[in-house]
């Protein structure tokens, strides 16, 4: 599979980046309408059949369109940017909201507390139809997948500044880490909501396996960034030192240290770094001198 995706379906590294810094990358009206209602259609049937977790993802959902959907290129080259070629099954979710509900889903992350600080999971998010505000659709906030929790224990917080609420056209995609804040939201219409879901996990390291070709351009001179340097929309720096709202202090360097660490293991870099920022921290000589 590796050898079959061209390099313009992969991530560029500008992307991966954007998916270091806020945790989910976001492709809107990707998947065409055909795909889209011959989806909702196999929902309505119970037509969607999942696998036993672990099974790789290129012996799942055989004469499913969802098998169509995950054989689109553009798919393909997101999976294997982000998680490489054939990663597991881990499980699979349709979401249904009926009409008209009264409550939400409460805040949390999927699975319980995940240690890993650098390898991750990927969820794909599939949204079939328009998603408007009153719809609900998915909420999450950017940037959280490095607050590992435990489930719904930060269910009882609501309105974190920031958050984004997935509204879409039909046939658009989220890609999340696994370690996302997030929830569903109410449905006010009077339609259904249909939201498919599958993880993934990796079956390699995950190591520059997006298209690389910008990598380098990506990186600003380290002194122009401690002088005027205005940041480009590709550098990858700036990319990763961009707060999100939440963050707790004018400057919400954890969160952007994290982000070098995860940056460092996809890149194989040990020595990248935003504004010196991990450098600093790793500084433990250990040279003496003579007495
Ligand atoms: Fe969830």
């Amino acid at each position: 599979m590796a050898n079959t995706i061209s390099k313009e379906h992969l991530l560029s590294s500008a992307q991966m980046a954007h998916f270091v810094a806020r945790g989910f990358l976001r492709f809107d009206e990707l998947i065409p309408d055909e795909i889209n209602q011959a989806v909702m259609a196999e929902i309505d049937a119970g037509g969607i059949k999942g696998a036993p977790a672990g099974t790789p993802l290129s012996q799942c959902y055989e004469g499913s369109t969802i098998r169509r959907l995950l054989d689109l290129p553009a798919i393909q080259g997101l999976i294997h940017s982000l998680v490489g070629p054939d990663p597991l099954f881990d499980h699979d979710a349709v979401h249904v909201r009926e009409p008209n509900q009264g409550k939400a889903q409460g805040l949390h992350a999927d699975s319980i507390i995940d240690p890993r600080p650098t390898h991750f999971d990927i969820q794909i998010m599939y949204f079939p139809h328009d998603v408007p505000y009153e719809m609900g659709g998915t909420l999450l906030v950017p940037g959280s997948h490095f607050r590992r929790i435990n489930e719904m224990e930060i269910a009882r917080y609501q309105n974190i500044v920031g958050q984004v609420a997935m509204v879409c056209k039909a046939g658009s995609i989220l890609v999340l880490h696994h370690g996302i804040w997030h929830c569903g939201r109410q449905n006010q219409t009077d339609q259904r909501r249909y939201m498919f879901k599958v993880r993934l996990n990796p079956q390699v390291r995950q190591l520059r396996l997006w298209n690389t070709d910008d990598l380098q351009d990506g990186y600003a001179n380290h002194q122009e960034i401690f002088g005027d340097f205005k940041p480009g929309e590709n550098d990858i720096q700036a990319i990763l030192a961009k707060r999100e709202p939440w963050f707790e202090n004018a400057s919400g360097r954890l969160e952007i240290v994290n982000r070098i660490k995860l940056w460092r293991f996809l890149t194989g870099d040990d020595n990248f770094d935003v504004h010196y920022w991990l450098t600093r921290l790793e500084n433990t000589p250990e040279r003496q001198l003579a007495f």
